[in-house]
């Protein structure tokens, strides 16, 4: 990676003129009374520095100790000196601003020093922030490497042809320390776009934030300057989800950067949600009843849950329509059938359920032709809401039949409903056991 090759060339060059100038190189410079600070430094700048004073001072002064004058002038002034023996070639795209002006000392001790390198300063951090400002040491959340002063693991100190002097482009910079990332982003069939297309950059700072995981921006902010959307359903919408409000926010629901599922859900759908709402008597005494433990143990599962989902009747980012529903559904216990009060069920049901006071085909809860569902919703001053009779997830009765009840104020109305092969009964908190029977109708006038 680094450009610099020593010439072996040059210094023997030097050391063959020696002679010929006469400087008695023998007397060693470095003596108990000459320059014994010298002797301090542990890491010299190359073996056999100390008989090479004149590589790089011009010997040509030579009456330097008596006098206190400027001598021993060096040979060459700046980067000149360096390439001397430094075979130096700044070709690439960005060059930091001090190498390009050559001056190489601001950075380097042309004799050594008694730490690691011949770096300047008390640690290569303190080196960078001898001009570079914005570290604010007050900031909670610094980088691994950053905080330890590791700046080249990520920055060339002289020049590189990735911008800021990366070694490499940034994600793959980023993925070089980031293993188990770099192999779960791979293995991952569900990559998030950003972090598939974009660099981490456009989510995370690389040196220090004011957040947690170097993030850019706090959450939710971060997300939903790209998921707009989302984020109006989460602070306009009528009925909110507590869930989104939690510190955890998007991240409750959602992987960040991969999955293994599609809407980078960590587990699937059903088990997510039931995660916070699965009913349990010590807990969560208002959890959904029913839903705890394996659904298929019910006999009755709503189609959509079935299928694993229940973001296909919830937003679960929030809502206008009541609990977080995908439309309208009435609030109240009585809600006679008019256009657009239950578009809710009838986007997935057919809407001639409700349309027509006798049929014989759009639905099984008729008694002979008497469309009975048309009788509860429709035709009556008190339009009974499904919920009446139907629970909207899951029922150990047939047809999803509400087997504890629905409210009813504060009584829940039992429906004891039994079915027949032809029709069914319920002895309702409403009225007295009535049946239906598709093939023989009851008369109810009796
Ligand atoms: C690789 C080149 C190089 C070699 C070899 C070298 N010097 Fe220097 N020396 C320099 C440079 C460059 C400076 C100017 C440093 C500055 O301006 O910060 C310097 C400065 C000095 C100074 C004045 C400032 C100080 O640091 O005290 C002394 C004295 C000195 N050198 C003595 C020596 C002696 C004695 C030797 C041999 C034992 C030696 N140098 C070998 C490059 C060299
Ligand atoms: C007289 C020849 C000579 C001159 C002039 C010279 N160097 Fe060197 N430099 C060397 C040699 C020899 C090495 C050791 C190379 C090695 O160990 O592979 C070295 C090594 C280095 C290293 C690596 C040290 C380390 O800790 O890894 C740096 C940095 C360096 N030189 C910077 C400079 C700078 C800056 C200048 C100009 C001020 C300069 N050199 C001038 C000969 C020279
Ligand atoms: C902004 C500070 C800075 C400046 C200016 C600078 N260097 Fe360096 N240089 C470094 C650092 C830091 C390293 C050590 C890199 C590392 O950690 O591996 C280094 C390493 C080196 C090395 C040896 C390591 C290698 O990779 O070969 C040489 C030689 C060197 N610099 C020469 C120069 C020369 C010549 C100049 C002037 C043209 C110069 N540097 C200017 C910071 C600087
Ligand atoms: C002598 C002062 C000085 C030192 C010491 C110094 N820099 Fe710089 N650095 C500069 C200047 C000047 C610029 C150009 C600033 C600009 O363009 O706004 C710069 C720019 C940069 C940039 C941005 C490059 C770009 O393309 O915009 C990075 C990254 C950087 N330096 C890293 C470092 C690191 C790492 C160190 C320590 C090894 C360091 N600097 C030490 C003076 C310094
Ligand atoms: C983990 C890798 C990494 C480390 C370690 C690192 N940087 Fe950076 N640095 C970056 C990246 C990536 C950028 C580009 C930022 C961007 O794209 O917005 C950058 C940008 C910069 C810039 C220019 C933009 C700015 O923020 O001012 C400077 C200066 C800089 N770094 C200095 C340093 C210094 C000094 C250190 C050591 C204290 C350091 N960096 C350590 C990755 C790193
Ligand atoms: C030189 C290796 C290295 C590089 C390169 C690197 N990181 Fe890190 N990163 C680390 C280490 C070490 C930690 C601390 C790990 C730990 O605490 O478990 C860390 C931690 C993190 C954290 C978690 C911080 C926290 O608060 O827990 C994030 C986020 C992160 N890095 C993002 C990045 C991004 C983005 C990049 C590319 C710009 C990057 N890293 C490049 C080594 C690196
Ligand atoms: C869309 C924004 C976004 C992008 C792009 C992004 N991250 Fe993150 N990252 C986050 C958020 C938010 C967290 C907070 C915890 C979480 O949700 O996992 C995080 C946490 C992390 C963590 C620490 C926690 C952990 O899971 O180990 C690391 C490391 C990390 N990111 C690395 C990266 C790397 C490497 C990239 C680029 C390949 C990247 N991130 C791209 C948003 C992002
Ligand atoms: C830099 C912009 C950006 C940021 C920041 C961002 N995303 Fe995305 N996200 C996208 C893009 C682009 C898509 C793909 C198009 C779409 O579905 O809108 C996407 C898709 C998604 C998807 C759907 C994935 C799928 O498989 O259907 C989810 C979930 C998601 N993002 C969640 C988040 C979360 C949570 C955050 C905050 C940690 C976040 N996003 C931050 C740009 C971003
Ligand atoms: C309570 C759980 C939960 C929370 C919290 C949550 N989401 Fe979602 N999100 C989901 C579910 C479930 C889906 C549907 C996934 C699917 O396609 O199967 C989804 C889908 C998405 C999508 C895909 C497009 C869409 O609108 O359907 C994006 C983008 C998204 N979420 C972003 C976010 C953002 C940003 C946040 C934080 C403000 C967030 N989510 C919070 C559960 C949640
Ligand atoms: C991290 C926990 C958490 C997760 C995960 C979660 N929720 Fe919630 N949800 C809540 C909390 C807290 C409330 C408010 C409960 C209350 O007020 O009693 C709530 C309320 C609701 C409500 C009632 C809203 C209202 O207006 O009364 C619905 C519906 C709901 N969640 C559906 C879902 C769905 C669907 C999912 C999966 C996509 C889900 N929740 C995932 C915590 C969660
Ligand atoms: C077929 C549509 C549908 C599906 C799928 C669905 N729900 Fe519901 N959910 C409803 C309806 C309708 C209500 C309102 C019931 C009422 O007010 O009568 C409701 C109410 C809720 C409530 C609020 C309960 C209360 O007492 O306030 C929660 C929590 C909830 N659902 C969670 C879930 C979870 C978790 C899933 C997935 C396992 C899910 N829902 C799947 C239709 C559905
Ligand atoms: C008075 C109780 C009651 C009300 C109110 C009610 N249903 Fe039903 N529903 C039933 C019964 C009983 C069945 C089972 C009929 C059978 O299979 O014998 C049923 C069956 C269904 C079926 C299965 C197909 C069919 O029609 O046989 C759907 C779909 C349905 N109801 C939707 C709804 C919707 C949507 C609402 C609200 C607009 C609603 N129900 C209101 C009692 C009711
Ligand atoms: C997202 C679509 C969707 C919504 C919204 C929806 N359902 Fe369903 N419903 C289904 C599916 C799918 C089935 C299963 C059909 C099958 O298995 O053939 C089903 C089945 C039923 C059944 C049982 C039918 C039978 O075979 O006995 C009833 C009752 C029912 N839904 C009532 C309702 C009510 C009441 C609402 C409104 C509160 C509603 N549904 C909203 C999709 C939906």
């Amino acid at each position: 990676m680094m450009q610099f090759r020593v010439v072996v060339r040059c210094l023997l060059g030097v050391l063959l003129v020696l002679p010929l100038v006469g400087f008695a190189q023998a007397e060693s410079c470095l003596t108990a009374e000459c320059h014994a600070d010298f002797t301090a430094i542990n890491e010299p700048h190359f073996p056999g520095w100390e008989d090479e004073c004149t590589s790089c001072h011009d010997p040509a002064t030579e009456t330097h100790p008596a006098t206190e004058t400027q001598d021993f002038i060096l040979i060459a002034d700046g980067a000149e000196l360096c390439s001397q023996c430094h075979d130096m070639s700044f070709d690439q795209s960005q060059i930091h601003a001090p190498v390009a002006s050559g001056e190489c000392l601001i950075c380097h001790q042309p004799h050594g020093r008694t730490a690691e390198t011949t770096l300047k300063g008390d640690g290569l951090k303190n080196l960078c922030l001898m001009c570079h400002d914005g570290f604010d040491p007050e900031l909670e959340y610094v980088h691994g490497p950053v905080a330890v002063g590791a700046c080249t693991v990520c920055h060339d100190p002289h020049q590189s042809d990735q911008p800021f002097r990366l070694l490499k482009p940034v994600k793959q910079l980023c993925l070089s320390c980031h293993q188990n990332f770099a192999e779960g982003l791979m293995a991952a069939p569900v990559v998030h776009p950003p972090v598939r297309d974009e660099d981490c950059t456009s989510c995370h700072l690389p040196h220090q934030s004011r957040h947690l995981f170097l993030l850019k921006e706090k959450m939710p902010d971060l997300c939903v300057t790209c998921h707009e959307e989302v984020g109006t359903a989460a602070r306009r919408s009528r009925h909110k989800h507590r869930a989104l409000q939690s510190e955890k926010g998007c991240g409750q629901c959602h992987s960040t950067h991969f999955s293994e599922r599609k809407g980078l859900l960590p587990t699937s759908q059903k088990d997510l949600c039931l995660d916070c709402h699965r009913h349990d008597k010590k807990k969560r005494p208002e959890g959904l009843k029913g839903l705890e433990g394996d659904l298929s143990e019910n006999t009755m599962v709503h189609g959509p849950i079935r299928d694993g989902e229940c973001s296909s009747c919830h937003n679960p980012h929030g809502s206008d329509f009541l609990k977080l529903l995908s439309d309208d559904y009435p609030e109240a216990f009585y809600a006679p059938y008019e256009e657009g009060a239950y578009d809710f069920c009838l986007t997935c049901h057919d809407k001639n359920l409700l349309r027509f006071e006798n049929t014989s085909i759009y639905t099984e809860f008729r008694n002979g032709k008497e469309n009975l569902h048309y009788k509860h919703v429709v035709n009556s001053r008190k339009g009974r809401t499904c919920r009446a009779c139907h629970d909207p997830h899951v029922s150990p009765l047939p047809a999803l039949i509400n087997e504890t009840g629905a409210s009813f104020g504060d009584w829940a109305i039992p429906t004891r409903y039994e079915r027949t092969e032809t029709g069914g009964s319920c002895t309702p908190g409403c009225h007295r056991t009535l049946q239906y029977d598709r093939n023989q109708p009851v008369d109810y006038q009796k």
